[in-house]
């Protein structure tokens, strides 16, 4: 989010080294371990900027997927931006090419995924840097990815190609796919690995410098230091908590009450605030309004209405008002990018103060 990375000097230059030799062994598997929010799509991301290697992304979601899906989704560009016929039997990971030949062993299955990321590979060597397959969320892959990644690792060894996969440790219990495939790599050499820790108090003092455009007094930065435990994710909503603090609430919901999951609003300090977050929000596509316009001010209100005072609440509430996307269903990645959409529209948006009345 801050599209700089502090530290992590050590990981960000081992995992540098690895994308910009892809035979050197171990390898050509690369696992970046750590917890949620740790960085480790970070620091991939930057890696694979700083070193112009080329990408196939393909990223595990966390529900039930069909087999093969995490991969399927990266093959998909090349696949069908491919000039000519492609191996038959992919058709058992992307089901959309038709029925497989018959269904094909992990060898075949691994040296056809290869003759694809070969094709993406001479294609990305032509701007000058190799090619990375990128398997992010590893903890939530099908099995049958997780399954082909040694066979992968077999086939892909005289490519110049790594495969990169990321996965949360505190999400791997025992007993996981993954710890079986992990291990089985490390016994042949083909895997290095990469740990993301805690970030150190310094690093978190850089965080908040970029994050709040200044260098943080000591003391905010010792707090921020603890209460996120030097996690990068955790920095973040500490420091957009502080600088946003005030500009919008959430709803109260009185006590003795209960939400009636109907609708989900949020609060701006003005009207002003309001607009600028509706319109931020509507650029990045997020189809967030406010209320329906209080009935006593409505043109049939008006004419066919009468109300009892000045309403003063009620045309406050309506001009601060702003209704975020809610519907049935929603998953959770919905609702982290309509987050995400409003915390950027308050970075994009200036503070636009209360006007006094
Ligand atoms: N080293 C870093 N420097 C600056 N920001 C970082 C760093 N690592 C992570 N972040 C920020 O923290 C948040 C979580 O990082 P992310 O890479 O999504 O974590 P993970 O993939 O481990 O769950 C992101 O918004 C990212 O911008
Ligand atoms: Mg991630």
């Amino acid at each position: 989010m801050t599209g700089l990375l502090v530290g992590r000097d050590a990981e960000s230059a081992a995992l540098r080294g690895r994308l910009a030799s892809p035979g050197v062994r171990p390898g050509p598997v690369v696992l970046v371990a750590g917890e949620a929010g740790a960085g480790k799509t970070t620091l991939v991301e930057d890696a694979l900027a700083a070193t112009a290697t080329a990408a196939l992304r393909g990223r595990a979601a966390g529900w039930a997927c069909p087999a093969y899906e995490v991969l399927a989704s990266a093959l998909r560009p090349p696949v069908r931006g491919a000039a000519g016929p492609v191996p038959g039997v992919l058709a058992q990971i992307m089901p959309e090419l038709g029925a497989p030949p018959a269904e094909p062993g992990p060898a075949a299955l691994a040296a056809a995924v290869c003759s694809v990321l070969a094709g993406a590979a001479a294609a990305g060597a032509a701007n000058g840097g190799g090619l990375a397959l990128f398997l992010d969320d590893l903890q939530w892959a099908d099995e049958a990815t997780l399954s082909l990644l040694p066979a992968l690792a077999d086939a892909a060894a005289d490519l110049p190609v790594t495969v990169v996969g990321c996965y949360r440790s505190d999400e791997l219990p025992r007993g996981h796919h993954l710890r079986t495939v992990r291990a089985l790599l490390r016994r042949n050499h083909q895997l290095a690995e990469i740990e993301l820790g805690p970030l150190g108090d310094d690093d978190v003092a850089r965080m908040l410098t970029v994050l709040l455009g200044a260098p943080p007094a000591p003391a905010l930065a010792a707090v921020v230091a603890s209460r996120s435990d030097g996690l990068p994710f955790a920095v973040e909503e500490l420091a957009f908590a502080l600088r946003d603090a005030g500009r919008l609430t959430g709803p109260t919901v009185p006590e003795g009450c209960v939400h009636n999951a109907h609708m989900y609003y949020l609060l701006a300090n003005s009207a002003e605030e309001q607009h600028a977050v509706l319109a931020q929000l509507k650029e990045q596509g997020i189809g967030a309004v406010f209320h329906y316009i209080p009935l006593h001010s409505a043109p049939a209100g008006l004419r066919f209405g009468r109300a009892h005072g000045d309403m003063k609440v009620t045309d406050d509430i309506w001009s601060r008002l702003i209704r975020l996307p809610l519907w049935p269903d929603m998953t959770p990645a919905d609702i982290e990018r309509v987050l995400d959409a409003v915390k950027r529209a308050l970075s994009v948006a200036p503070a636009k103060q209360k006007a006094a009345s």
